[in-house]
Formats: structure tokens, sequence, C-alpha cells
């Protein structure tokens, strides 16, 4: 197929420095949204969407990471003779085929682009995908599958999007919006982290892209842009006049910041809420604390 995406680069080498001192010794990647890593969700999305061979940007400190993706052999056998199967299938279903997981190490925190750039030699000729784990995405359709079907008939470079408020738009990379199709936009333009006042609009990227490979040529160049840092954003605005393009695509779903404490929260409640097992005992916990700090107001 044209334009078959089966690659994922996930950027994991930041510090994780807003969940100090958690972080300390458990890379951010690791901690849990109910019962599994943050890191997991954005595979299984990933693996929704076709993917198969799955890149992790990393740095020092990131060995439990690296661990998770191991089988557990000694965990399995003492399942299986426990007879827990459906625990031995929860946990099989996290497992990697040997050669599907590549780690390559960010030497320098230079930033998103550069840390992007750091996997090119492991990504060929294909358009890829690009997916950062701390946006957490609850959608019927996984996020990235709703960008692939897309993607078949835009090609270029694609980045999710979504209105955020009028007060948020500086801490996101914001579109300057060329043709609005609806779900998909085109883009004349695109600032990282836009000065309050200066925002081309209100439509921001969100975690997940698909990029063709001509990325690379533009962050080889490792100008540094907003924050001083070699920015992705930058690196795919240097394409927009080209024939292929850049586009937008307002994916249909509900995206928690788990990059913040309040968005980790958010996401715990209404994934919590989600699950059958626990959404009983929650919903009357949450109402019992709201009504009791109602009453000491
Ligand atoms: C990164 C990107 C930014 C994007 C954001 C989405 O920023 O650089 O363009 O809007 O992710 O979460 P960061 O949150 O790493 O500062």
């Amino acid at each position: 197929m044209k334009n078959k995406v089966t690659k994922a680069i996930f950027p994991v080498a930041g510090m994780g420095t807003r969940f100090l001192p958690a972080t300390k010794s458990v890379p951010k990647e690791i901690m849990t949204l109910v019962d599994r890593p943050l890191v997991q969700y954005a595979i299984d999305e990933a693996r929704a969407a076709g993917i198969e061979e799955f890149i992790f940007v990393t740095s020092r400190g990131k060995g439990a990471l690296e661990d998770y993706f191991d089988e557990a052999p000694q965990l399995e056998q003492s399942l299986k003779d426990k007879g827990k199967t459906e625990l031995l299938e929860l946990l099989q279903s996290t497992n990697m085929e040997s050669g599907q997981v590549a780690y390559m190490r960010q030497h320098k925190a230079l930033g998103l682009g550069h840390a992007i750039w750091c996997a090119r030699h492991l990504i060929g000729d294909n358009p890829f995908a690009v997916m950062l784990p701390d946006d957490v995405i609850a959608a019927e359709k996984p996020c990235l599958k709703q960008m692939v079907e897309s993607y078949e008939q835009t090609g270029g470079h694609m980045v999710a999007a979504m209105e955020v408020p009028k007060d948020k738009v500086s801490a996101y990379g914001v579109l300057d919006l060329k043709e609005d199709m609806g779900s998909m936009v085109k883009v004349k333009g695109m600032v990282e982290k836009p000065k309050a006042g200066t925002e081309p609009s209100n439509l921001a990227v969100i975690g997940r892209y698909i990029l063709a490979p001509t990325v690379f040529d533009h962050l080889s160049k490792k100008q540094t842009g907003a924050g001083g840092e070699i920015q992705l954003t930058d690196a795919i605005a240097a394409d927009i006049d080209t024939d292929a393009g850049v586009y937008g695509y307002r994916f249909r779903g509900q995206r928690y910041d788990c990059g913040s404490k309040a968005g980790f929260l958010q996401a715990t409640i209404a994934f919590g809420l989600a699950r059958d097992e626990l959404s009983g005992e929650l919903e009357e916990f949450m109402h019992d604390i709201l009504a009791s700090r109602k009453a000491a107001e």
C-alpha cells in the first residue's frame, strides 16, 4: 500500500522533572495510569494503527523502561502454575517480539526535534509516526489509526490538532490555517510556543505525528528555535511550501496531558471510571469526598 506507516518513534528521554521526586528513580513513562504504565497506552494505540517497529529515544536512567519490554518467563510460569490464565494473557499481550523494539540514546537534551533526529538511521524512505506518550488519548477509534487512514489521502506531514483555551495556546505548537476542511486543515504556518498575543490560532499540535523522512533534512541543520531547543515543529514547518504540504488533523477523542500532574490525575479518574470493576467504588468515593468538601466550606 502507498504510504504505509509501520514505524513509530517514541521520544522518552525527558527527565520528568515535573514529577519529582517520583522520577528520581522511576522513568515518567513507567508511571502507572490505573494499572498500566503510561507508555503502554501509546504502544497499544500504535499497534492498533498497524505499527510494527517501535523505536524509543531514551536517555540515562531509563533502564526500567527497557526492562519493561522484556518477557518475564519466571513470572509467566508462576501464573501458569497457579492457573491465573487471565493475568497471564494480559501479561503476554504486552510482550514485544525480538527485533520489534529498538532503543536509541539521545546523548544531550537538545529538544524534541533533536530526539527524533537521533532515530534517523532507523527510519527508511517511508513515512513514520511520532508519538509523545505524555499525550494520552481516549478514543473509540485510536487517534493514530484515524490519522493513518486520513494520511492515505494526503501524504506530506500530518500532525494531530486540537482547539485549546486561549490562555493555554502558548504552551503548544500552534497552526496557522490556510484552509479548514473540518477534520482536516491545510497549514500555512506553524509556531512553537508563540508568545501570548501572537498566536496564529488556538488550534494546537498534540503529540501524534505522521512525518515524511524529509523532516530529517531540516533537523540535521540543528537550528534552534523556541527555548533554545531544536524543535520538531520548525522542521515540519520548513516543508509547508512543498507540493506535499502539511496538514493538521482534528482527531475524535479525549486527550489528557499526562505531562502535568493535573492531567495525570484527570486521566487516572477517567480511566478508572471507564473500568467496570472500579467504576462503582470510585464513583461513590468521588461523590462522598466532594460532598464532604462542600459541607466543610
Ligand atoms: C511538544 C511539542 C509541541 C506540542 C506538544 C503537545 O511540546 O513541541 O509542539 O504542541 O508537545 O503535547 P512539549 O509539551 O514537549 O513542551
